[in-house]
């Protein structure tokens, strides 16, 4: 848009110059036969120097506000788009959601210009058709004055003259030619919005269990996992660990079925999750992904979208907060939960634990049966880390939890860690039976032990 504004002001500095120079040389040249008609044609350029001048005064005034919206609804585009966001928006089951609000801010965004574009056009017509009487009045003068060839070019000229006048007309003809596929996408995204229904959060879940799950990556010389047997009860807490590339994450998106497997079976309560639809599925999980996304959104819409509910009560709010340890901070920001997250847009700033929070609220709120939590406080200072871990012991009993930590302390309360190297399952066992001199899990923690 910023380049589009500086063509056009070059482009009408340019014909604005030629139609001065024109008049003027016009001016001068009828003069001898008629001094009216070359006043009038001079004057005759007016009107259009004056629609220009008004016309970029209006445009600058809504620049503001219109980009404003279009910013909003390409930002949230974005979120869709992006594979990162886009994954954890589909887990969540929100990119209705997130599509609704883009579509408003396209609303807006195309409001503005539709009456800004109508308010131009009128103005362009106005002018054109000033400059026109203006010429006509010129072209009648030295008519009378009797001038024959002078006359005829003045006519000439004058039709030249006016045909600039209706040049802005067709600028912003242009510019509502431009716009057009974006209109196109907007519907595209409002029929979206209307057409997939919302999911609903499965918070029953009373056991998963993986059996010889593999996942290889096309174009990977082996598999990222390698035949993982998982299983897991409500109320229990189960956690992965291993070095950087040992497959945990790739585990917990073969859970979620975001992550093709080339064999094994995932089962929750039973039944196959291959025969489940990707929406079924998900509404059975709660996760916070590893890359968690930054969504810049008023705190009540950022932790809104894992919950479907179009009413949820306050107290909900503000007790997904407090187990994420981030209702201190909320507490504090200038509007409470209807305060902007993010700078982008005005909005305040956040350090990285606190957006951690934020995603960890958002899965407490969303209370899914089964929570998958891919390293949740990697961000989040010690002390608070002690009281998030505090927080999901104390709301285990309703679900099944499993945890990809990397901090030996936060291990000690688990009911069963799985211990995974280049891929394969090596140790499991509680935090003491794991413990044993030479075992893997020892040596990947030994120092911080
Ligand atoms: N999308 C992908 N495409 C191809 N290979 C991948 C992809 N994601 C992961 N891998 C590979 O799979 C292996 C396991 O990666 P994974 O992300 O599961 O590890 P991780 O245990 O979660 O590591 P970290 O502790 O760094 O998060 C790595 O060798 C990685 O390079
Ligand atoms: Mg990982």
């Amino acid at each position: 848009m910023p380049d589009d504004a500086a063509d056009g002001g070059i482009t009408a500095a340019l014909s604005a110059g030629a139609a001065l120079l024109g008049a003027l040389a016009l001016g001068a040249a009828i003069w001898p036969f008629s001094a009216l008609a070359a006043v009038l044609v001079v004057l005759a350029l007016l009107p259009n120097l004056m629609v220009f001048a008004w016309s970029a005064g209006v445009q600058d005034a809504r620049f503001t506000e219109s980009a404003s919206h279009s910013g909003r609804f390409r930002y949230l585009l974005d979120q869709l788009i992006d594979a990162r966001t886009g994954t954890e928006l589909s887990t969540l089951g929100t990119g209705v959601k997130v599509a609704g609000a883009a579509s408003e801010a396209y609303g807006r965004f195309t409001r503005i210009n539709d009456r800004l574009y109508a308010l131009l056009l009128r103005g362009d017509l106005l002018g054109g058709l000033v400059t026109a009487v203006l010429l006509g009045g010129a072209l009648v003068a030295v008519l009378r004055a009797g001038a024959g060839a002078a006359g005829l070019g003045a006519g000439v000229l004058g039709v030249i003259a006016g045909l600039q006048a209706t040049r802005g007309a067709g600028y912003a003809l242009g510019d509502v030619i431009t716009v057009a596929p974006l209109v196109r996408r907007f519907r595209e995204l409002e029929a979206l919005a209307g057409a997939v229904p919302g999911q609903d959060v499965v918070h029953d879940v009373a056991e998963l269990r993986t059996t010889g799950i593999t996942v290889q990556y096309p174009g990977a010389s082996r598999p990222a996992l390698s035949s993982a047997d998982l299983h897991v009860r409500r109320g229990e807490m189960v956690a992965l660990v291993g070095v950087n590339g040992a497959g945990k994450t790739s585990l917990v998106g073969a859970l979620l079925g975001i992550v093709p497997v080339t064999a094994g079976t995932v089962e929750i309560d039973g039944v196959d999750a291959a025969g489940l639809s990707p929406q079924e599925r998900l509404a059975r999980f709660g996760l916070v992904t590893q890359e968690f996304g930054r969504y810049e959104m008023t705190v009540r819409a950022a932790l809104a979208l894992g919950t479907p509910e179009e009413e949820i009560p306050e107290e909900a709010f503000w007790r997904a907060l407090a187990a994420a340890r981030a209702d201190g901070m909320v507490r504090s920001l200038p509007q409470g939960l209807d305060t902007m997250l993010g700078t982008r847009f005005g909005g305040v700033g956040l350090s990285g634990g606190q957006w951690q929070r934020i995603a960890l609220a958002r899965i407490h709120l969303r209370g899914a049966g089964i929570r998958v939590l891919d390293e949740p406080t990697s961000a989040i200072d010690a002390e608070a880390e002690q009281e998030v871990f505090v927080q999901l012991r104390e709301t285990a009993a309703e679900h099944l939890t499993i945890v990809v930590s990397h901090r030996a302390w936060t291990l000690r309360g688990m009911d069963r860690i799985h211990v995974l190297e280049g891929g394969w399952i090596v140790e499991s066992g509680t935090f003491d039976e794991l413990l044993s001199s030479g075992s893997r899990f020892a040596e990947i923690f030994a120092e911080q032990l």
